[in-house]
């Protein structure tokens, strides 16, 4: 199977406070121009062809930065979702959130089911993104839900637990793996993100800051993972 295109590219979204530092600018700056970055990259990457694309906004691990920042992320959150549901119309795409929605302020997880509502059948690029997420967290809200169904005999309590079912119980049900993951402004770990989907992934790093990282960088990506052989074990592609 050709894999010229990947259907799935996964972001995490760093160095915005780096980007603003040295224009001597506050970081919350950079969180702004990163934001609106999201936007350019979501075009681009309809535009090159891919189904899905999930970015890395809010991290379980994120709460820890001082107050002051946490709420200007979140405010800019807010603002964002509202861009977002015009940007979801005007390019037919469906948005969804995965993460711990019931961690975030009660007008968020309501403007959040807004978008997810009212988007849900825009067949273009789907686009998530991951607030208050970590991959630890996401496979323990899963197995605590699998355990719950099973007593209330939702999920049959004598079958096996399979890869699947598993796969089914995480917030990206039904979303195939991420063929290629970004990260941006040089740090090369995944710092709790997509565990358990980026089994097979291609990891693709630039030391470009995020809001730095244009069409130009994505078309960089996608030229470099045109030239990789993936194998899943086997000894040629599939
Ligand atoms: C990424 O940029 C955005 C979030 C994690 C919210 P950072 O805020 O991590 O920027 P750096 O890594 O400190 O430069
Ligand atoms: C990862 O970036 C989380 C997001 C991009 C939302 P961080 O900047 O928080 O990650 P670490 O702390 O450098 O690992
Ligand atoms: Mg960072």
């Amino acid at each position: 199977m050709s894999h010229s295109v990947p259907q799935h590219i996964a972001i995490i979204l760093d160095g915005n406070g780096r980007w603003a530092a040295a224009k001597g600018m506050p970081r919350t700056y950079g969180h702004t121009m990163g934001a609106k970055n999201v936007e350019t990259i979501c075009r681009a990457a309809g535009e090159a062809g891919v189904k899905y694309l999930t970015v890395y906004a809010f991290s379980t691990e994120n709460w820890g930065r001082p107050s002051a920042e946490v709420s200007a992320i979140m405010d800019l959150l807010r603002n964002y979702l509202k861009t977002c549901r015009k940007i979801a119309k005007k390019n037919n795409m469906r948005v969804k959130v995965i993460g711990d929605k019931s961690g975030l302020d009660e007008d968020i997880q309501h403007s959040i089911e807004d978008i997810e509502g009212f988007s849900r059948d825009f067949d273009g690029l789907t686009f998530q993104i991951a607030l208050n997420y970590g991959g630890r967290d996401e496979i323990v809200r899963a197995v605590n839900r699998i355990i719950s169904d099973r007593e209330k005999g939702l999920l049959d309590s004598k079958a096996e637990i399979t890869e699947e079912v598993i796969s089914s119980y995480l917030d990206t049900a039904g979303i195939p793996d991420p063929d290629l993951l970004i990260r941006t402004s040089g740090e090369e770990r995944l710092s709790n993100f997509l565990l358990w989907q980026n089994a097979y992934t291609e990891f693709y790093f630039t030391s470009v800051h995020w809001p730095d990282f244009n069409e130009n960088e994505l078309k960089a990506a996608l030229d470099e993972y045109s030239l990789r052989n993936r194998r899943y074990g086997k000894t040629e592609a599939s």
